[in-house]
């Protein structure tokens, strides 16, 4: 059997990862400013999270979510306390489009309505709900065009205010900060505008910070530079720092039924182990301080950058566009400089960088960017 061939890939097969830095099977060193796409939030192969894994790995790998799992008490509690959001509660699943895919489920469930609003240039995931509401045709199959959804662009506030009040919308879903559309922040007063219009229209408000969540902003939810509280937020990438872990926080007001969502594999023993890691270590190390230092000094830098029509982003989410196409740099800064970086669109190179970024490796890494422009 051969792959299913879907994946553009780079000539190179990554072994070993410390850190901020990644190893080829030559033993190439790699400095690693993409983070496996906002996966590796506090760096890879951290011994605390090595060593959690492997004790959880020795006593239970797994068992269903038909008896008692007080890790997954342990990290509701945990998650409660760092993110500010101690009186939700939180489902747990896998991946990011399971998150949205179950969040607007229980939007729909909550209101008995079905219509969703979304933003151009949004990305929510693959499956046949977080598909409908991402917006990029070219993904989204015939068998996924379930339910009407609205489109709007970013900050168009007078554009939602329309759609909603008719008051046939389940829910608005939107980005703390969106990231495959090219790093644009939604404003303050839109998010917090977005809340009211929710709120009086009775139409649920899901934040979704897959990406820009766990600290990656230089806050625990990129939302949370705004006076918002989202009535369901979404989170995964970063909270497993690989290991596969996704979750829903849900507000009170949210009635539980038994059989109303439910996974096989959300919330096992061997995930919230790597998501209790992952939490301790983001507390212990200080991580989100450091994203949004390290993130404050690498936006001042780039800034300073010949070649460069606008940086955008906040702590360790940036996105640099380019007056010219990006994919040549991006590939000297992998292929000649040994960098890792993301992209986004055609002219935008995206930094996902491990939440343990430390200055001396962003200073690194403009170095390298100034050789090559
Ligand atoms: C904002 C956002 N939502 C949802 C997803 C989907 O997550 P997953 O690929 O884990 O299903 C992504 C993935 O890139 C994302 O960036």
């Amino acid at each position: 059997m051969k792959l299913f061939d879907v994946y553009p890939l780079f000539d190179i097969e990554i072994a070993k990862g410390i850190g901020c830095r990644t190893y080829d099977k030559e033993g190439i060193e790699y400095l690693d400013l993409y983070g496996g796409h906002a996966v590796i939030s506090i760096g890879h192969s951290h011994p605390f999270y090595v060593q959690k894994l492997t004790q959880q790995l020795e006593s239970l790998v797994f068992y269903s979510n038909s008896v008692i799992n007080n890790l997954q008490t342990e990290l509701a509690k945990k998650l409660g306390k760092i993110s500010g959001y101690d009186d939700y509660s939180l489902f747990l699943l896998s991946t990011g489009a399971e998150a949205n895919e179950n969040a607007l489920k229980l939007a729909s469930f909550h209101t008995g309505r079905k219509k969703v609003v979304s933003f151009s240039n949004s990305f929510h995931g693959r499956t046949s709900a977080a598909v409908r509401v991402t917006d990029n045709a070219k993904i989204v199959a015939p068998i996924n065009e379930g339910f009407e959804v609205e489109f709007i662009e970013l900050n168009d506030i007078e554009s939602v205010r329309k759609s909603l009040a008719k008051g046939d919308v389940c829910a608005v879903i939107i980005e703390g900060i969106q990231g495959i559309g090219g790093i644009h922040i939604p404003e303050p007063s839109f998010l917090e505008a977005l809340q009211e219009v929710c709120d009086a229209t009775g139409t649920v408000l899901i934040l979704d910070e897959i990406q820009s969540g766990y600290g990656r902003s230089g806050k625990f939810f990129a939302h949370q530079y705004t006076n918002v509280k989202p009535d369901i937020i979404t989170v995964a990438k970063g909270m497993g720092n690989g290991f596969p872990i996704g979750g829903v926080l849900i507000h009170p007001k949210f009635k539980a039924t038994y059989g109303l969502l439910g996974t096989t594999f959300g919330g096992s023993h061997l995930a919230c182990s790597a998501a209790l890691a992952v939490l301790d270590i983001i507390k212990a190390e200080h991580l989100i301080e450091n994203a949004q230092k390290v993130g404050a000094f690498l936006f001042d830098e780039l800034k300073k950058l010949p070649k460069i029509k606008e940086v955008r982003g906040v702590g360790l989410m940036i996105g640099i566009e380019f007056f010219e196409p990006a994919k040549p740099i991006r590939d000297a800064l992998l292929f000649e400089k040994h960098i890792f970086t993301g992209a986004s669109g055609s002219h935008t190179i995206r930094l996902l960088p491990p939440l343990s970024l430390s200055k001396s490796d962003a200073e690194l890494f403009i170095k390298r960017l100034k050789e090559i422009l």
